[in-house]
């Protein structure tokens, strides 16, 4: 079974790329520098050079594969929506053109709003999308990644995460080591044809009070989370130097998910995966904020 990855230096993707080493395949990855493969992956992997926003290039590169996990690339770009649809065209086309059996995608939980969720309403596009192919497509609607922590290291050795949503609204939080985990064996599973959406939702809902009390814990530093307004978070996002429409469509993902928002998917035995936020955060972020303070 020939199976592509995408992303597979990122969150997921190296996980995935693990995984799927575990049960005896080797998989083909797409990745703009095959330089930035772990050493040990390298010898392991068939390696492809690719920008996934080069049509022509994926489609080149997924030439009889059987299985292929796609990630629309983070962007920061000042128009992220634009990005994810020349993305989105892309997989459509290697899809079609070389007549992939099956797709699994990383999307996210809101992605069934279809709009109205900032960047999310890229991946919602990718579904669509995909589903228009008619190809056998698992949409993995995931929630929170613990790793989004790691993009604010300067804040958590300072101890206030600064947030727009309401510090006592639950969500789903979940390791993206996990979401590998049901990625390949939604791969690798024979089990399932057509269109299926799976949430992956981690081991419980938490709110941004509760994830303050949990960092603190497990870091031993006092780490506390404070409500900020809307316009206060845009203006620090500006003034960080993102684009206007880049600024929305990063404010969207929570205001978009914020009022009466109500997940498609209910937590269940089948969406509730196994790490918790406080052993990732002993294993691993109190490490990286130790690192550089
Ligand atoms: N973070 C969340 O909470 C969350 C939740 C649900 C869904 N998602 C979705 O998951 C995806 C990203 O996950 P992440 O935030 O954890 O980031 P990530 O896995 O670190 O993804 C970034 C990856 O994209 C690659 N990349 C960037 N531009 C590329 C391009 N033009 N061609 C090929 N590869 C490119 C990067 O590779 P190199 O830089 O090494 O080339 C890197 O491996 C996004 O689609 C996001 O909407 C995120």
């Amino acid at each position: 079974m020939r199976i592509a990855v995408t992303t597979p230096t990122g969150n997921v993707g190296r996980h995935l790329v693990a995984a799927l080493l575990r049960a005896g395949v080797r998989p083909r990855v797409l990745l703009r520098d095959p330089g930035r493969l772990a050493p040990e992956v390298r010898d392991e992997v068939d390696a492809v050079p690719v920008d996934q926003y080069d049509a022509d290039a994926v489609v080149a590169a997924t030439r009889d594969v059987d299985a292929l996990f796609w990630v629309d690339p983070t962007t920061d770009s000042a128009d992220p929506l634009a990005d994810c649809a020349r993305a989105t065209s892309a997989v459509v086309r290697a899809v079609t053109e070389n007549r992939i059996g099956r797709v699994v995608f990383q999307s996210s939980v809101g992605a069934e709003k279809r709009h109205g969720a900032g960047e999310i309403d890229g991946l919602a596009h990718t579904e669509t999308a995909l589903d228009g192919t008619g190809v056998d497509v698992t949409h993995l609607r995931c929630g929170y990644f613990f790793t989004n922590l790691e993009l604010q290291l300067d804040a958590l050795r300072a101890g206030t995460l600064q947030v727009i949503l309401p510090l006592d609204q639950p969500m789903a939080w979940v390791a993206p080591r996990d979401i590998a985990e049901v990625a390949a064996a939604r791969l690798l599973s024979p089990a399932w044809s057509g269109r299926c959406v799976q949430a992956v939702h981690g081991p419980a809902d938490l709110t941004w009070r509760q994830v303050g009390a949990i960092l603190t814990a497990a870091t031993g530093r006092p780490i506390s989370v404070e409500r900020i307004t809307d316009d206060a978070m845009r203006a620090q996002l500006q003034r960080a130097g993102m684009p206007d429409s880049l600024v929305e469509a990063v404010l969207g993902m929570s205001t978009g998910l914020r009022e009466n928002f109500v997940p498609e998917q209910r937590r269940t035995l089948r969406t509730t995966t196994p790490t918790t936020l406080a052993a990732w955060a002993y294993d691993h972020l109190r490490h990286r904020i130790d690192d550089a303070s």
